[in-house]
């Protein structure tokens, strides 16, 4: 039997490059050789995002990010997590074996105490109880479809980590293996992908390059990656340079190093070195861009996968909690 891999996106804006090389490109790779979990984390995006129509909207473009980037929804399961309650019955019970210090030491809720004491304000005045549970429904999105691995970026590691940690405990407590003990697979060279400006590319920084644009504004953004002030004969090193750093995601091993001989040599200004990575995102993505503008244009069509994808899932969900349940001794739900 293939091992599972399992991961989610929140839909909290429009899917960048740095969550298609983090996330979207390994986890799909992955599918050659696993069974495949892939979900659209919206109650996770509920602890930021406030608003019905601006939810609505990004649900549908990280599911059609997805499909466009050939996720086969016949293959595997695809759903949106709000469709699967057990989800949250899960979550619930996990949290009651979790100790309360491991959410205090989680990075997402401890940056946002660190930020707010350097304001000046009181140390929860910017957390809401969501984030602070954020990791036990992690757990749970994990847990609950026994997931084997699970492939994240960096920033992820460490919730997977309380999953491991939570299934060692619960499963200690009762004495039997109820929980496949989850690993994170993280990628290395494409752990971080910087943004325009060099930092970490985040939607939280506003430096980020959606993955599907139309050429023009494709070319704006790019437009708008930093880079040093050297004149155009100079030579210029690649490495220390952020557009070639995005460059080398996506061209081939001899496209990277005729780019870098460019670099060294002098004689390229910037402007070419952009029309270079426009190039070959075009080329990478060109594709999937078209799908995913159709899939865009019809959300119907999503709708319709993602319901489908909720009837696959949840027979399977409640199967599991009906299992658990029973462990706990509050029986199966009728
Ligand atoms: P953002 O920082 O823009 O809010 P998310 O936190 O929604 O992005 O990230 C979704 C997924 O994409 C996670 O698995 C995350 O680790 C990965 N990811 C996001 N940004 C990057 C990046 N710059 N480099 C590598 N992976 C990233
Ligand atoms: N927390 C993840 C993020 O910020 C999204 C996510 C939710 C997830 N549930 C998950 C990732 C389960 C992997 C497995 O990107």
């Amino acid at each position: 039997m293939k091992k599972i891999s399992l991961t989610g996106i929140k839909p909290t804006g429009t899917p960048h490059l740095g969550n298609y090389l983090g996330a979207i490109r390994p986890a799909l790779a992955l599918s050659e050789t696993y069974e495949t979990v892939y979900f659209i984390a919206d109650y996770h995006a509920l602890t930021t995002v406030h608003n019905g129509l601006e939810m609505h909207d990004n649900i549908h473009k990280v599911a059609a990010t997805w499909l466009a980037l050939g996720l086969d929804p016949e293959k595997g399961l695809f759903y949106k997590q709000s469709d699967i309650p057990e989800i949250f019955e899960l979550s619930w019970a996990l949290s009651c074996f979790t100790p309360k210090g491991f959410m205090n030491r989680a990075h997402a809720y401890k940056d946002k105490v660190a930020k707010s004491l350097a304001t000046g304000e009181d140390a929860d005045s910017n957390v809401n109880m969501g984030l602070f549970c954020y990791p036990c429904l992690m757990d749970a999105d994990i847990l609950m479809f026994n997931a084997d691995i699970v492939p994240v970026g960096k920033d992820q590691k460490q919730h997977v980590e309380f999953a491991r940690d939570v299934a060692l405990r619960f499963n200690k407590q009762f004495g039997k293996a109820i929980f496949t003990v989850p690993e994170a697979i993280i990628q290395e060279n494409t752990d971080v992908i910087p943004g325009l400006d060099g930092r970490k590319m985040s939607k939280s920084y506003d430096n980020y390059i959606d993955i599907f644009l139309d050429s023009k504004s494709l070319k704006k953004k790019i437009g708008k990656i930093v880079t040093n002030s050297q004149e155009m004969d100079e030579p210029k090193d690649p490495e220390i340079c952020n557009v070639f750093k995005l460059y080398k995601l996506f061209a081939s091993q001899e496209q990277s190093d005729a780019l870098a001989a460019r670099y060294r040599a002098g004689g390229m200004g910037w402007g070419h070195a952009k029309a270079e990575l426009q190039s070959v995102l075009e080329e990478h993505l060109g594709v999937a861009r078209d799908r995913y503008f159709d899939l865009i244009a019809h959300p119907e069509k999503i709708d319709s996968i993602l319901r489908a994808g909720a009837e696959k899932a949840r027979p399977i969900a409640r199967e599991n909690m009906d299992r658990i349940r029973e462990v706990l001794g509050v029986g199966k739900s009728y």
